[in-house]
């Protein structure tokens, strides 16, 4: 395997400001992460000697094991730092916990946090790398590249493919994420949302906009259902849960309106009835939902090797 620079940058802050060549660098050494994970010795010393320190200030199952199971596999020391019990609890602020852990010199930073721009903000004052793992509704850059390998995995070609992403956008920065990859790799991507669930931007995306299932999803290659994020909702965007699944939960009968053998991804946690029907979302022919799971292991494990390129290049933290 060659060490050639990926990345452009010594952060990874989303997507919108990455190049088709940076996406697919990431993606085709992620292949290679994902034929590793499937083998007996999961381990490579590509991270020996670095460590990496995942700072979660929201709540999260794929995303942080994830992270934690990737720099262990490559080899890194990792630190989980429990938001909960840590100062932040005793009202010390974003920065001067960075600053705090920043001054143990860790080589990778991973931060969650519930304010658009977190991550940038730390980027532009602590001096080691920082990925984002969600800030906001604003980005998340390693659920998207995770989802656009999961696709390429499956034989679908990005040009001209037709992306349904339907749900709860205006609060979702996976959709954000996902919308930017797709665009730039050539996709059609179509937002199917009610009104009060869409941004009031959302006509500037450069998606095709639909409010009902039925046409949002006629002739869709993958549809991708998101969560009511219930957290980021300060009233009532909808009337009820029993209703929303009514008109825009996924069910094999929604499903039939894309096109044959249309694959279908969530990037959880779903909540069944809401969004997604048991049926679909447990359905092994259609659903992408247990892949994507795997393939964020290798995507997040060629981010860091890509950081860690430029680190031992001559970055910030180079020897
Ligand atoms: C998403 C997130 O946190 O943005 N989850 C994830 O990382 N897999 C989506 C969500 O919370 O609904």
């Amino acid at each position: 395997m060659t060490s050639a620079p990926i990345l452009s940058t010594s952060h990874l802050l989303g997507i919108e400001h990455l190049s088709v060549a940076e996406i697919t660098g990431l993606l085709d050494l992620a292949e290679t992460y994902a034929v590793l994970n499937r083998a007996q010795n999961k381990k490579t010393d590509v991270l020996k000697g670095r460590t990496l320190i995942n700072m979660f200030f929201e709540s999260s199952t794929r995303t942080q094991s994830s992270f934690e199971l990737a720099g262990k596999r490559l080899g890194a020391d990792v630190m989980n730092m429990s938001v909960k019990t840590s100062s932040v609890s005793k009202g010390e602020t974003l920065i001067d916990t960075a600053t705090t852990l920043n001054a143990m010199r860790p080589d990778i930073l991973v931060v969650r946090h519930q304010d658009s721009g977190a991550a940038e903000l730390l980027a532009r004052k602590l001096d080691c790398c920082v990925v984002n793992a969600g800030d906001g509704s604003h980005e998340h850059p390693t659920q998207a590249l995770l989802d656009a390998l999961t696709i390429r995995r499956r034989g679908r070609a990005f040009e001209g493919l037709i992306v349904a992403i339907c749900g709860d956008v205006a609060h979702s920065r996976v959709a954000r994420s996902n919308i930017h990859l797709l665009l730039k790799m050539g996709a059609r991507v179509r937002l199917v949302a009610p009104r009060t669930l869409l941004p009031a931007d959302a006509d500037r995306f450069g998606c095709e906009i639909h409010h009902d299932m039925k046409s949002g999803l006629a002739g869709a290659d993958i549809v991708m259902m998101l969560r009511l994020q219930l957290e980021r909702m300060s009233g009532a965007f909808v009337p009820s849960t029993r209703e929303y699944f009514h008109f825009y939960g996924l069910d094999h009968k929604k499903l039939a309106y894309a096109k044959p053998g249309a694959l279908v991804m969530h990037p959880g946690p779903m909540n069944r009835g809401v969004e997604i029907d048991s049926a679909v979302a447990d359905d092994i022919e259609v659903s992408l939902i247990q892949e994507q799971v795997e393939m964020g292991v290798a995507i997040r494990m060629a981010v860091l090797d890509a950081l860690a390129r430029g680190l031992a290049s001559g970055g910030r933290n180079a020897p």
